[in-house]
């Protein structure tokens, strides 16, 4: 007889809850992390222009065709390829996703590792200086070390794993929908702190006057590279989470609110810090380090400030574990759903594959300082391959299959709820940009900032 294949899958339980939990993926370390030291490592406003235009142009219709995937096939992001084109090799799309999945969780840890650890170091007083030489100071004794930071990502694993392995609903939903609100009330006083210090205004300037002169084919790759990793597109996550989401729900209105707000949330934290940056008599190019150097010195400089520096802490480790879930939820899902592994097998196995990718990562400062790959350590070559190329790729992929393969129809179908939304020009206008935009400026910008092409 053939396996009954009609076990119940479980999904989110309300579209508040839905919203928070794809919200909850887009925002994370991406935001807080990320957005603040890429932004000014690239110049500032104008790279902040580039930005928007690629969240708009290219990130936003490839989060909505992968929930538009998701939704229609119920499945992981592999399986949603084979339902919808068995005789054709677009599962491979949903195979380098689940393969994304685990290079960006190897140096994602990484970082939620330290934040993890600053909680700690933040309550237990080793953070209380203004000056920015001395939050420097901690910071490198903390990466540079071997067994610390292999501690803190060890337990990033250890709780994500178990909320990946209490299910769906329970675990993920339960977690974002709480905190998130609370994230951002924090970062509105942070802001309030960080603009009102002596010399905020160059940081304002920073961030909001655009040089143009400073945007160079590799500045718009690394805009673009952002929006994905900013937006959790390019791999699948979305597909994932988007096969959970209720048929009533509007697909492409979800969508424009999560960017919305993800982009709130990323310039929220600009503000947070460049004001803090200039003012501070730092510069805005420090890379990876810049957040965990400046947060800890303009909270020194307020009331209370210690209090908010544990709150404010542990409030990024839970959007970044919010993050991580749907990473993990990517590889949980394919194990579980095409070999029909237990969700416990699952979840041990793959957190067990990511901690020893990911150690390498974590000792990037140390131990494997000298070692590179393609010229890169590995947390540099984990994060660059996996936003600036994995992600652009499997972009152009999920939108030429979703224009030119999927097509018109099914895409009216799935967007316009059977039929029950009437957003035909919305559905035209998306078609356009999958179909031509969005495959052609990514390769383009791939072509020329990975110098294949030159003008
Ligand atoms: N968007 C998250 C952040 O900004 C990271 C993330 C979660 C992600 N899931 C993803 C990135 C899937 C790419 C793909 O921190």
């Amino acid at each position: 007889m053939k396996k009954e294949i009609s076990h119940k899958r479980e999904g989110f339980s309300s579209s508040i809850g839905v919203i928070a939990a794809v919200l909850g993926s887009a925002v994370g370390l991406g935001n807080i992390w990320k957005f603040p030291y890429v932004t000014g490592a690239n110049g500032g406003a104008a790279f902040i222009l580039v930005y928007l235009v690629c969240v708009a142009l290219v990130g936003l219709p490839v989060m909505l065709s992968e929930h538009l995937i998701g939704r229609r096939t119920k499945a992981n992001a592999v399986g949603a390829f084979q339902v919808l084109q068995p005789r054709r090799p677009w599962f491979l799309v949903g195979g380098a996703g689940v393969l994304s999945a685990f290079l960006i969780m190897a140096f994602y840890t990484t970082v939620a590792g330290w934040v993890y650890a600053y909680i700690f170091k933040a309550a237990g007083g080793a953070l209380v200086s203004a000056k920015p030489e001395d939050t420097t100071n901690v910071f490198n004794s903390l990466v540079s070390g071997v067994g610390e930071p292999l501690f803190w990502q060890i337990l990033v694993l250890l709780v994500i794993g178990t909320i990946i392995m209490a299910g769906v609903t329970k675990g993920i939903e339960r977690v974002t929908k709480l905190l998130m609100p609370l994230l951002f009330i924090l970062l509105l006083i942070i802001d309030i702190r960080s603009l009102t210090l002596p010399g905020a205004g160059a940081g304002l300037a920073f961030l909001f006057k655009p040089d143009f002169s400073k945007i160079t084919v590799s500045v718009v790759l690394a805009a673009l590279g952002l929006a994905f990793f900013k937006l959790s597109v390019g791999m699948g996550a979305m597909i994932t989470y988007g096969s959970y989401v209720d048929k009533n729900e509007n697909l492409p209105h979800m969508a424009i609110k999560v960017a919305l707000a993800d982009t709130l949330v990323s310039l929220m934290a600009g503000i947070a810090i460049f004001p803090a940056v200039f003012a501070l008599g730092f510069t805005p190019d420090k890379g990876p380090q810049l957040l965990f150097i400046i947060i800890p010195a303009v909270f020194n400089s307020m009331p209370f400030g210690r209090v908010f520096m544990v709150l404010f802490f542990m409030l990024t480790a839970v959007a970044a574990t919010g993050a991580m879930l749907s990473l993990l939820e990517v590889i949980i899902a394919y194990l579980t759903e095409q070999y029909r592994w237990t969700r416990r097998k699952a979840t041990l196995l793959t957190i067990l594959a990511i901690g020893l990718l990911g150690s390498t990562a974590t000792l990037s400062n140390s131990i494997f300082a000298k070692v590179t790959v393609f010229g890169k350590t590995f947390f540099d070559f984990f994060d660059f391959t996996t936003s600036n190329i994995l992600l652009p790729v499997g972009g152009i992929f999920i939108a030429l299959f979703v224009g030119w393969q999927w097509g018109y129809a099914n895409v009216k179908r799935e967007m316009s709820n059977e039929g029950k939304l009437s957003n035909d020009g919305l559905v035209r206008l998306f078609m356009f940009l999958v179909k031509f935009i969005v495959p052609i400026a990514i390769t383009l910008v791939l072509l020329v900032g990975l110098n294949v092409i030159h003008f």
